[in-house]
């Protein structure tokens, strides 16, 4: 059993998925603490409801990020946590952060940090990235889980999932269909972590028994918008 901590500063989708796999045993663990950094995140409600630790720690006009990522250290320490699953957290983490939650004694060189990114990473880093992939034209888009280093969206990747880009798609419907995969596969990646199936060699993750690839050949022209 894993105790993860969650940091969000948003709605909080990804982390009702990662407590409802918890609830329904879907991963060996519990979600110990959720943090936000806005009062206005739901995620805090969220949590609550679901009986789960809350903390607000405001970072607005917070210019030292050293001394606040140390708090938030210091929090999650505090709770004994295991693995930080970021979700919708708007802050870079610092390096020191990343230190504290590096590869532990058993997780076969996995860092312990993990986020979400609404894109088929490398494309599309950063802010908008539904928005970045509709400008840029691409065919499909879609999520991946990936551990966090130091750059933007630039950890090893541990999942993807990708969905198709529709006529008339804008910001909201695109990011509507990558949120359901979020939804599926973080939790997925999450209880491969619980499980100790992940490691991590460079920038290579590799899944112990991962049993066949899921791959449907679908392809996606571009049609009459
Ligand atoms: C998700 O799209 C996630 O990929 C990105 O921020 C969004 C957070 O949504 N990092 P929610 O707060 O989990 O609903």
């Amino acid at each position: 059993m894993i105790r993860i901590g969650v940091l969000a500063s948003g709605s909080g989708s990804n982390l009702q998925a990662l407590l409802d796999a918890t609830r329904e045993g879907r991963i060996d663990g519990s979600v110990a603490v959720v943090i936000a950094n806005v009062p206005e995140a739901r995620a805090l409600e969220r949590a609550r409801v679901a009986g789960v630790p809350a903390e607000l720690l405001p970072s607005k006009g917070v210019a030292d990020r050293a001394a606040y990522d140390r708090e938030i250290v210091a929090r999650l320490q505090a709770r004994r946590v295991d693995l930080v699953c970021l979700a919708g957290w708007m802050r870079l983490v610092t390096p020191s952060f990343l230190e504290s939650f590096g590869p532990g004694d058993a997780t076969h060189g996995c860092p312990r940090v993990m986020n979400v990114h609404p894109a088929l990473l490398p494309s599309f880093p950063g802010l908008h990235a539904q928005r970045q992939a509709l400008e840029y034209g691409v065919r499909f888009s879609g999520c991946t889980v990936h551990f966090v280093d130091a750059g933007t969206d630039t950890g090893p990747i541990i999942v993807q999932a990708a969905v198709p880009v529709l006529p008339g798609d804008d910001e909201a419907s695109l990011s509507a269909r990558i949120l359901v995969e979020e939804h599926r596969v973080y939790p997925l990646a999450v209880q491969w972590f619980a499980e100790g199936r992940l490691r991590v060699t460079g920038r290579h993750v590799t899944l112990r028994d991962a049993g066949a690839p899921m791959l449907d050949g679908v392809s996606n022209p571009s049609g009459d918008r």
